[in-house]
C-alpha cells in the first residue's frame, strides 16, 4: 500500500474511509472514547466528517492531564467540529482511588480499571450504541499479535462488546499526524509528543497528593512553553516532581519544598533514550520561572540521564 506522506494522498484516504464508515455504521450511533491524543483525535475527525451527531465522544477527564487538555479537547471537538462530545469530570474518583497508593505498577493498573469503569458507565447511558471506534493503529496491531484487533482494547464486559471502527489501523504514526492535519486538527494536537496512558500519575513519583500533581502540571507547562522555543524539538520534554522535600530559605526563614526535574530525551523507539542538550540561558529561564509561578518548589533540577540505565518516565 501507498504510504500517506503528502496532503493529496491524505485527502484521498479520507475520502474512502469516510464512505467506508458510512456503509460500516449506516443510521446507527458509534462510541469513542477521544483521550485528546494523536489517534483517537484523528479518528474521531474522520467520523464526524462520516457521521457527524452519530458518534458520541467520551472524553474522561481523569486529573492526570497536561495543562489545558481537556479545554483543548472541548474546544476543538465540541465547539469547532459541532461533536456529540460528552466531557466526564472524573478526577476526585481518580485521584480518591490514588489516595496513598505508591508502588507505580499498581498506580497504573487503578488508572487503567478507573478508566474502563468511568467508560463503562457513559457507555451504559447512552442508547443505541452498536458501534466502539478506537485508534489503533499498525504498530499497535504489529505489538500485539493481532490482539488488539479484535478485541474492544478497554477490556468492557461481555454485554458491551461491540463491531469496531478502526478507521487507521493500517497507518503508521507518521502517517495518522499527515491525516490529522488533512482533517484541520491543530498543529499541537497533531505533532504533539507522546504522552503516556496514566499521564502526570508517574510524574508526580509515589503516593499522589493534589498539591504536588498541581505543581507537576504548572511547572509542566512551563517546561514545554520554554522548550518549543528550541529550533529543533525534543522527542519528549516534561517535568517529575519526585516525593521527596529539600530544605529551601525563604525571608530569612527555613522551609521544606519539592524539587521539579526537568527530562528532555530524543529516541528514535523508546527502547534506548539520549539526553538532551538544553542551552543554560534556558534553562535559568525555566528555573527562575518555575519558582516564581509554582508554589511549593524550591529547587530545580536537569535530569541527564540517558536510558538505560535510567527509564524516559521516573516511574
Ligand atoms: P520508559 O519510562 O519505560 O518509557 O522509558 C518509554 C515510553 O513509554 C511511555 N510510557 C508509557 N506509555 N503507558 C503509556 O501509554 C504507560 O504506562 C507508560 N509508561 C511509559 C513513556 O512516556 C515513553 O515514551
Amino acid at each position: 500500500m501507498e504510504r500517506i506522506t503528502t496532503q493529496a494522498l491524505a485527502e484521498a484516504f479520507i475520502d474512502e474511509k469516510v464512505k467506508e464508515i458510512k456503509e460500516q455504521v449506516g443510521d446507527k450511533k458509534v462510541l469513542l472514547a477521544l483521550s485528546g491524543g494523536v489517534d483517537s483525535s484523528v479518528v474521531a475527525a474522520l467520523l464526524i466528517k462520516a457521521i457527524g451527531q452519530q458518534l458520541v465522544c467520551v472524553h474522561v477527564n481523569h486529573g492526570l492531564l497536561r495543562k489545558g487538555e481537556p479545554e483543548q479537547v472541548i474546544e476543538v471537538f465540541r465547539d469547532q467540529m459541532n461533536a456529540n462530545l460528552v466531557y466526564v469530570d472524573a478526577v476526585d474518583r481518580f485521584l480518591e482511588k490514588l489516595a496513598g497508593v505508591e508502588e507505580p505498577e499498581k498506580k497504573r493498573k487503578i488508572i487503567g480499571a478507573e478508566f474502563i469503569r468511568v467508560f463503562e458507565e457513559e457507555a451504559r447511558k447512552q442508547e443505541g450504541i452498536e458501534f466502539l471506534a478506537q485508534g489503533t493503529i499498525y504498530p499497535d496491531i504489529l505489538e500485539s499479535d493481532g490482539v488488539k484487533a479484535h478485541h474492544n482494547v478497554g477490556g468492557l464486559p461481555d454485554d458491551m462488546q461491540f463491531e469496531l471502527v478502526e478507521p487507521v489501523k493500517l497507518l503508521y504514526k507518521d502517517e495518522v499526524r499527515v491525516v490529522g492535519e488533512a482533517l484541520g486538527l491543530p498543529d499541537n494536537m497533531v505533532y504533539r509528543q507522546p504522552f503516556p496512558g496514566p499521564g502526570l500519575g508517574v510524574r508526580c513519583t509515589g503516593a499522589i497528593t493534589r498539591d504536588r500533581l498541581e505543581a507537576v502540571r504548572e511547572a509542566d507547562a512551563i517546561v514545554r512553553e520554554e522548550i518549543e522555543k528550541m529550533e529543533s524539538l525534543p522527542w519528549q520534554y516534561f517535568v517529575a516532581i519526585p516525593d521527596v522535600k529539600s530544605t529551601g530559605i525563604k525571608d530569612g526563614k527555613r522551609y521544606m519544598g519539592w524539587a521539579a526535574v526537568i527530562r528532555a530525551i530524543n529516541t528514535v523507539d523508546a527502547v534506548t533514550a539520549e539526553s538532551v542538550e538544553i542551552p543554560f540561558d534556558m534553562l535559568r529561564r525555566m528555573r527562575d520561572r518555575i519558582i516564581a509561578e509554582v508554589p511549593g518548589i524550591n529547587r530545580v533540577l536537569w535530569d541527564i540521564s540517558d536510558k538505560p540505565v535510567a527509564t524516559i518516565e521516573w516511574e
